[in-house]
């Protein structure tokens, strides 16, 4: 079966870590953090309960406890904080993450690494040039969890199941994400002719207009900033979105899911990482799907990698 090493034992890879076991992803977790004790109480917690789901060895460890792990995900660094952005906390969390790579990567160098810290585009870019690891090793969640909060929406406003909506959010985890719209599908039909020819048309109260599709955009950029208002941090629809990948990972068949990977000229865009829809399977990136964007939706692609890339100018 499978190991999974969670670094940063917050309350994100807390929550990771606790699905991991509800989901019976892992026959094993171990959990690290520089807070040792903070490891421990998290890791006895979520052990103590998992009898009633799948039996999972929950435990706290050190970076040798890496050994051997099928899948590394790095959740540790400073969170946001309300009113911050995701590119504010950059310098803190690089630091973080040039800290942890050489401590984790020589125990565990065949292990597919997840990077969900913020900013994580950045972080996992500089995952990239730390870790002397392949490419296809490294997955940060990039917009993976936008496009959740896209399909939730799209399917409330369109009255089906969110596995029926086939819309993405592609670009930047952040201020610069973007919408697709080309591409956003509702079972086999575009939105704006579903919005029409659905049962549901009576009650389906889309415009099929620009207003339409900003009203929404902006709610996918900025719920994570209300989660964080209302709440004080998010973790529970991070870590489902986590678990997905990692289930993705360990699932024999290829799965698309918009990750932050890095780019080598795909729509005209090197040496950044962002999410495009990009295949995952057991082996971690196995390449982008170059779905045929609009001239406005690329130059939308590129909006988000110059933003990232002169954060990324700006960080030692
Ligand atoms: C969010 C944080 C994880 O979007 O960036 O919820």
């Amino acid at each position: 079966m499978s190991k999974i090493t969670v670094i940063g034992a917050g309350s994100v890879g807390a929550a990771i870590a606790n699905d991991l076991t509800i989901q019976g992803i892992a026959s094993e977790i171990v959990l690290i953090d520089i807070n040792a004790q903070k490891a421990r109480g998290e890791a006895l917690d979520i052990y103590q309960g998992a009898h009633f789901g799948t039996p999972t060895i929950v435990r706290p460890g050190d970076y040798p406890d890496a050994e051997g792990s099928d899948v590394v995900i790095i959740t540790s660094g400073l969170p946001r904080k309300p009113g911050q952005t995701r590119l504010e906390l950059a310098q803190s969390n690089v630091n973080i993450i040039k800290q942890i790579a050489p401590q984790v990567v020589p125990h565990a160098p065949n292990a597919i690494y997840i990077i969900v810290s913020n900013p994580v585009d950045v972080l996992t870019y500089v995952f990239h040039k730390v870790s002397g690891l392949p490419e296809k090793q490294i997955i940060g969640s990039g917009t993976i969890l936008d496009t959740s909060r896209l399909q939730a929406q799209l399917a409330k406003l369109f009255h089906v199941s969110p596995k029926n909506v086939h819309a993405h959010v592609y670009g930047e985890h952040g201020d610069s994400s973007f919408v697709p719209w080309s591409l956003a599908n509702i079972s086999n039909n575009h939105i704006d002719y579903y919005a029409t020819h659905s049962p549901d048309a009576d009650r389906i109260t889309w415009t099929c207009d620009e207003a339409a599709r900003a009203e929404v955009e902006e709610y996918v950029r900025t719920s994570g900033a209300q989660v964080i208002k209302d709440k004080g941090a998010t973790f529970f629809a991070v870590a489902m979105s986590v678990c997905h990948i990692c289930k993705c990972i360990f699932s024999g068949a290829g799965t698309a899911l918009t990750v932050s990977t890095m780019m080598h000229g795909e729509y005209g865009i090197d040496d950044v990482c962002l999410s495009v829809l990009t295949i995952v399977d057991r082996n971690g990136v196995r390449g982008k799907i170059m779905n045929a964007l609009t001239e406005d939706e690329v130059a939308k692609l590129h909006n988000s990698a110059n933003r990232l890339k002169e954060v990324i100018s700006h960080i030692e």
